[in-house]
C-alpha cells in the first residue's frame, strides 16, 4: 500500500480515539458494511455474467417489481449483518417486516439494499442506502423500536456502483468518501470532509410529473428553467439519473439541488421516497457535508416516523436553494 492512503479501518481506528462519544462497535459495524458492499458491487459489476440481471415474478411492500439484484443484495446485507453480533435489528425495502438477529447487538440497520434498481439492466449507477439506529439492549424488538427520528441516526451512507465503486458515510463528524481499490481489496480515504456549495446552478428532478406538482415547486423550477431572463438572473443546468445515490452523489461532489416533491400523481402516497431508508440517511450525509434536507415544510431529520416504509417529500442540497424552495411553500401557504 503506497504511504499516504488511509484505508477505512485506519480511518476508523483514527475516528474512535479522536471521538469518544462514539459507540465502541460502530467502526466493526462500518467494516461489515463494506464487507457486504464489496460483495454486492462485484455482482453488479458481473452484470449479465453473473445472471443477476431481469425481474422476478415476486413484488415488495412498495408493490414494486423487484429485480434479481435487489433480492440478492438484500440477502447479503442480512447475512451479513445476522452472521455477527451488532446489529440487533434490520429492516429494508424489500421486507415488509423487520427481521430481529437472535444473537443481538447494539444497533438497529435499515437499508434500501439496491436504490435505483431500473437502473440496473441498463448499466447505470445504483447504489445501497444505509441508517443506523440505536437498539435499546436486551429488549424484544418491536416495530416502534426503529421509528425514531432521523437526528437520532448514529451513522448513515450509502454505497455507489459507479464507474468506481464508493462508500460514504458519516459517522456524525463530517461526511467522507472511500474509494475501492480493486488491487489491494482496501476502501481508500479519498473524499474527506466533503462539503456540499452552498450556491449551485444545477436541479434534479422528475420533470415529466411537472402538471402534479404544487405551486411552490412548478414557481422554483420554472425559474431555473427562464435563466437569465428570471429573478434568477443565471442560467441553470438540469440532471435526472434517476437513482437517488447517483444524484444525490453527484450534489455532494459538486453541489445541486434533489427534488421528489410532494405531487398529486397518487395521492394515497404523499411522497415518492422512502422516509426511513432513503430520505433520513440521505438528508443526514448532506446536512454533515453543509448541505440541507427538508420536505419543502419541515427539515426531514426531525419528522417522527410513524411506519417503516413510509413515504415522504424530499427536497435536498445546496443549503441557500432548499431554503428558498422553503421560503416559497412557507409564502404559498401563508397566501
Ligand atoms: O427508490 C426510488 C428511486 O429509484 C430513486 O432512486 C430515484 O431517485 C427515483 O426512484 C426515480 O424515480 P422516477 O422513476 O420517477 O424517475
Amino acid at each position: 500500500m503506497p504511504a499516504g492512503r488511509t484505508t477505512l479501518s485506519e480511518y476508523l481506528s483514527q475516528q474512535s480515539a479522536q471521538h469518544q462519544s462514539l459507540h465502541p462497535d460502530l467502526g466493526k459495524l462500518v467494516l461489515e458494511i463494506a464487507k457486504a458492499v464489496q460483495e454486492i458491487a462485484l455482482l453488479t459489476s458481473q452484470g449479465a455474467l453473473a445472471g443477476v440481471l431481469g425481474s422476478l415474478e415476486s413484488q415488495n411492500v412498495q408493490g414494486e417489481t423487484q429485480k434479481k439484484l435487489d433480492v440478492l443484495s438484500d440477502e447479503i446485507l442480512i447475512q451479513t449483518f445476522r452472521s455477527g453480533n451488532l446489529v440487533a435489528g434490520i429492516a429494508s425495502e424489500e421486507n415488509d417486516e423487520p427481521l430481529s438477529n437472535p444473537k443481538g447487538g447494539s444497533f438497529l440497520c435499515l437499508f434500501d439494499p439496491l436504490d435505483g434498481s431500473s437502473n440496473i439492466d441498463v448499466n447505470v449507477s445504483v447504489g445501497t442506502i444505509f441508517s443506523m439506529l440505536p437498539a435499546t439492549p436486551n429488549t424484544t424488538l418491536t416495530a416502534s423500536d426503529y421509528l425514531q427520528v432521523g437526528r437520532k441516526q448514529i451513522a448513515a451512507g450509502y454505497a455507489i456502483y459507479g464507474p468506481a465503486t464508493m462508500l460514504v458515510f458519516s459517522l456524525g463528524h463530517g461526511t467522507h468518501g472511500f474509494t475501492f481499490d480493486a488491487a489491494s481489496g482496501e476502501f481508500i480515504l479519498t473524499h474527506h470532509d466533503i462539503q456540499v456549495p452552498a450556491d449551485t446552478s444545477e436541479f434534479a428532478i422528475n420533470a415529466s410529473n411537472e402538471r402534479f406538482w404544487e405551486p411552490p415547486v412548478s414557481l422554483y423550477i420554472s425559474e431555473c428553467k427562464q435563466g437569465k431572463t428570471s429573478v434568477r438572473g443565471r442560467d441553470f443546468n438540469m440532471r435526472w439519473i434517476a437513482s437517488m445515490v447517483a444524484d444525490v452523489h453527484r450534489i455532494l461532489m459538486r453541489g445541486g439541488v434533489f427534488m421528489y416533491p410532494k405531487d398529486t400523481k397518487d395521492p394515497s402516497k404523499p411522497g415518492r421516497l422512502r422516509l426511513m431508508y432513503e430520505a433520513n440517511p440521505m438528508s443526514f450525509v448532506v446536512e454533515q457535508a453543509g448541505g440541507l434536507g427538508s420536505t419543502g415544510r419541515q427539515r426531514i431529520l426531525d419528522v417522527q416516523p410513524e411506519s417503516i416504509h413510509q413515504r415522504i417529500p424530499v427536497i435536498l442540497g445546496s443549503k441557500n436553494e432548499v431554503e428558498r424552495i422553503e421560503n416559497y411553500h412557507r409564502d404559498h401557504d401563508r397566501a
